[in-house]
């Protein structure tokens, strides 16, 4: 690729030959606005979802990407697109684009049609679109109602994608304290209301391969990897696989049931539930600790090859992947979202 011209529009190519034109939004926002599935998650320039390297051209940074990309990754080039304004044509390698899963970018509307409580503060919330949405198990959404001020939440998407209902995705919320959405949500019964869907997103779909896969979930951090689980089991996969499900006590656990029906339909699923706050008098006769405690006492083979699809609160994503990428080598094994909300953006500024 020749010195691109800083003048002219400022095109965004990306690999595989595909672009966009960008403007003076950041290069995310602009690819997602031109329905094109960049990788990303936060946002705000802190998990490094979006990381791309420029090949050509140059940017402005809205903020100092050094916080979140390492000095080796700056000295190679990286950026974090979420965080770079086009200066003018810009070429992108942007890590597994050629791997993400080919779903057109829907914008859509519908109901609720259902909220079931699954805990204390974890519902199923099912909607009735206007249109059928494609997506992988592992993606997510994002949703809005009109009384939402603050713009849209991300939720994933809670079961494998059902050819036969694709108009009828569900969705496993927890209630935030302080939380706009999810207080409101809670408040009543909102079937009925109206709601907007963009999507699909995300980075927690199953990678082609034959290893091993070790899926970690923390609260309503089970709704990816569980549609993540039940595609790969109606795939027939042959894989091994590990989940350890985090939650604080018993009364935090759900779809136990489905799960230890999946893992024998998979036949090679191993379900770890493991409780960090259960009373040490209890009936509980599973694993205590947090989830890496858990994660520990597998085999280290496993740890040493497994792919690693994690999803919940970004301290417990974070723990994970410091015990996992220990040691390894390797890149690109550990695919995560981890549930940012308001509050952690603004502890980003
Ligand atoms: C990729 C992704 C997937 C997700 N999937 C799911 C899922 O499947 N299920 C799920 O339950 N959640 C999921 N989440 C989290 C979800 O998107 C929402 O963030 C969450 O439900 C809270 O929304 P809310 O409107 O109730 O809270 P918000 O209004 O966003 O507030 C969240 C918290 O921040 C505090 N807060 C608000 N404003 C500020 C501020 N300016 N400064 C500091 N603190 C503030 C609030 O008091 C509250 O405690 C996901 C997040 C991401 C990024
Ligand atoms: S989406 Fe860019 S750093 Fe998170």
């Amino acid at each position: 690729m020749g010195i691109l011209s800083r003048r002219g529009p400022r095109v965004v190519t990306l690999p595989g030959g595909k672009s966009f034109t960008a403007g003076r939004d950041s290069v995310l926002n602009h690819a997602l606005a031109e329905g094109v599935p960049f990788p990303h998650s936060c946002t705000v320039g802190t998990c490094g979802s979006c990381k791309s390297r420029l090949v050509a051209g140059k940017v402005w940074e809205l903020t100092e990407s050094a916080i979140t990309l390492t000095s080796e990754e700056l000295r190679a080039g990286y950026i974090l697109p979420c965080q770079s304004v086009a200066r003018g044509p810009i070429e992108l390698d942007v890590p597994g684009f050629a791997e993400i899963p080919d779903h057109p970018l829907r914008h859509t509307s519908g109901v609720i049609s259902g909220q079931r409580p699954l805990t204390h503060d974890i519902v199923e919330l099912r909607l009735t679109l206007d249109e059928p949405i494609e997506y992988t198990g592992g993606q997510y959404a994002e949703l809005s109602t009109d009384n939402l001020t603050t713009g849209p939440r991300a939720y994933s998407f809670a079961e494998a994608p059902n050819p036969a209902a694709l108009d009828r995705p569900c969705f496993y919320v927890r209630r935030t304290p302080g939380g706009e959405f999810t207080e409101w949500l809670f408040d009543a019964d909102r079937t009925g209301t109206q709601v907007q869907l963009t999507g699909p997103f995300g980075n927690l779909w199953l990678r082609p391969g034959n290893g091993p896969a070790l899926c970690v979930a923390g609260g309503s951090g089970l709704a990816p990897v569980k549609a993540l689980l039940e595609s790969a089991a109606a795939d027939r996969s042959e894989r091994e696989f590990v989940l350890v499900f985090g939650a604080r006590t018993q009364r935090d656990l759900y779809c136990v049931e489905e799960l230890e029906k999946l893992a024998v339909a998979a036949g090679s699923l191993r379900f770890v539930p493991v409780l960090s706050e259960e009373p040490a008098d209890s009936d509980w006769a599973g694993a205590r600790g947090l989830v890496t405690d858990a994660i520990a006492t597998l085999a280290p083979e496993l740890l040493a090859n497994c792919d690693a699809y994690v999803c919940g609160p970004p301290p417990m994503v974070d723990a994970v992947e410091d015990l996992i990428r220990g040691g390894r080598m390797d890149e690109g094994f550990f695919h995560a979202d981890r549930f940012l909300d308001k509050s952690f953006r603004g502890r980003a500024g």
